[in-house]
């Protein structure tokens, strides 16, 4: 093992960001850089009102005000940040790829081979690469095959290092973990380097949490971990439509079949979906790898779970719609919440895109409200469906600061993200902002139905009848 001075992260997003803020956090003695070719993401890590951070997730900014400048540093000098680095961090995105080979499924690996090219041309010194994005199984391969004919003759060990955390409890999850894993070569080198890395969680995690594999156990372990989540939400989900077919509920099931300890009571929570950058893209990643084996059943078998999930949406919309006298041309409907979950400014692959979208082909007039995504973002993701032009989005579509501006006159709310202050506002003014018959359809359960219904809503929960 050897002991490490400097790091460089490549990819200030989502996961560089936290994680290694939190390294500089327990590593007071290890430089930690995270440079990014986006000088507008790294101006905001280095702006000085710290509520500015272009990432948000509860207790980061804490973090970063104790450790900025001191062992934690932000830039856009990549190749500098290599250079010096004696382990390097990859932690760009990987996004589904949108043309060619694979489209709709595969990862784009485009960013990660752009990363080891430059790693390639600019290290003189040898180093430890860990990649840290969600890649495909094998890709390690890929990195050290450019590493090693690009390179200058000096020796890359390449480590699968992959982040469990989940957004909105990055910090908690990262210095709290329940494992991590490095995944290495079986060879001295490789277990030297699995070793160092090993070093470096250790200031802050017991031993026995760091798990040590092969390359490709760790990578696929990251899939399958994700996979496995994505499934328990599909499957209470599927349950969540015979529910409310039924006179059972969801929770109550889902509290029954929770108490049960092989089963376990997480992500048992039935939703309008799953959303974010992981459980989609993981699973489409492990159905294309599947696919490319032949083995056809197993990538149907997975698929399935992205199905349900899509379907879940579908159903939330067409419920709507239907519930809403079968039309919602001209009417006006509130989205109480845009990002994927609570506690993040985070949208991607977000439920509300969907059901946005839905609704807008049937014409509606949707006003957003949410606690921390901004309008621009919201805009962007509609666009990016390329559903409708730009300026018809901006028609049918408004972003309000104030929750109560959101509500009046409007048919129907729909709550999309589980916020915290959704359930504390006053539902008794809301009601009377609204036209009437006013209607809520809680998408996230987070609205008691009784209380509801007295106060005189048409209240549709999901897997409640
Ligand atoms: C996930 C994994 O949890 C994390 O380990 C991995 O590193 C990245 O992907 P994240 O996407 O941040 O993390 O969020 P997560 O809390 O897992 O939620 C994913 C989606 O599932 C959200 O849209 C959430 O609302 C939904 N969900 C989760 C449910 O609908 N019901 C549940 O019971 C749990
Ligand atoms: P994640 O959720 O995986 O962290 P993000 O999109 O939030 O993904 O962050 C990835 C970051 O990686 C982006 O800020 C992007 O600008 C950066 N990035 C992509 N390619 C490179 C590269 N070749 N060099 C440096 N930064 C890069």
């Amino acid at each position: 093992m050897r002991k490490i001075n400097k790091i460089c992260c490549i990819g200030a997003g989502y996961v560089g960001g936290p994680t290694m803020a939190v390294i500089a956090k327990n590593c007071p003695e290890i430089q930690v850089e995270v440079v990014d070719i986006n000088q507008k993401r790294i101006d905001l890590w280095n702006h000085e009102n710290l509520d500015l951070l272009p990432i948000y997730e509860p207790g980061l900014k804490e973090i970063v005000g104790e450790t900025r400048g001191k062992n934690l540093f932000f830039s856009t000098e990549v190749d500098k940040a290599i250079e010096e680095a004696e382990m390097i961090f990859i932690s760009v995105n990987t996004p589904t790829k949108t043309y060619g080979k694979g489209k709709g499924q595969a990862a784009d690996l485009k960013y990660i081979e752009l990363c080891a090219r430059n790693i390639a041309k600019v290290a003189k010194t040898d180093k430890i690469v860990v990649e840290k994005s969600t890649l495909p199984v094998r890709t390690a391969g890929a990195i050290k095959s450019i590493l090693d004919n690009t390179g200058n003759g000096v020796n890359f060990e390449i480590l699968s290092n992959p982040e469990f955390l989940a957004e909105g409890t990055a910090v908690d999850d990262l210095m709290n973990a329940d494992r991590i894993l490095i995944g290495g070569d079986e060879t001295e080198s490789g277990q030297k380097a699995k070793d160092t890395l090993s070093w470096i969680y250790e200031h802050w995690l017991p031993k026995e949490r760091i798990l040590q594999t092969n390359v490709w156990s760790s990578e696929l372990s990251k899939l399958v971990a994700n996979a496995f989540l994505a499934q328990r939400v599909s499957s209470i989900n599927a349950v969540s439509a015979l529910c409310e077919k039924t006179d059972a509920n969801v929770a109550e099931v889902s509290k029954a079949i929770g108490h049960d300890s092989r089963i376990g009571s997480k992500f048992l929570n039935s939703s309008v979906g799953f959303g974010g950058s992981c459980f989609q893209k993981d699973i489409l990643n492990l159905v294309y790898i599947a696919k490319s084996y032949g083995l056809t059943e197993v990538a149907d078998y997975w698929e399935q779970v992205i199905i349900m999930n899509d379907y879940q949406k579908r159903r939330f919309a067409d419920n709507i719609i239907s519930t809403l006298y079968n039309t919602v041309s001209g009417k006006k409907i509130c989205f109480y919440g845009w990002a994927f979950k609570k506690d993040t400014n985070d949208t991607r692959e977000s439920a509300a895109i969907y059901v946005a979208d839905a609704l807008l082909d049937e014409q509606a007039q949707i006003v957003i409200y949410d606690p921390k995504v901004s309008e621009e973002t919201i805009y962007s993701d509609l666009d990016y469906l390329g559903t409708r032009s730009p300026e018809e989005n901006r028609k049918l579509i408004k972003v309000v600061k104030d929750p109560m501006d959101a509500n009046k006159d409007a048919h129907a709310i729909a709550i999309m993200t589980e916020w915290d202050e959704f359930r504390a506002y006053d539902w008794k003014a809301i009601f009377e902002n609204m036209l009437k018959p006013a209607f809520v359809f809680d998408g996230r359960r987070i609205l008691d139905k009784d209380k509801m219904d007295s106060i005189g809503f048409k209240y549709y929960k999901i897997g409640q009848s």
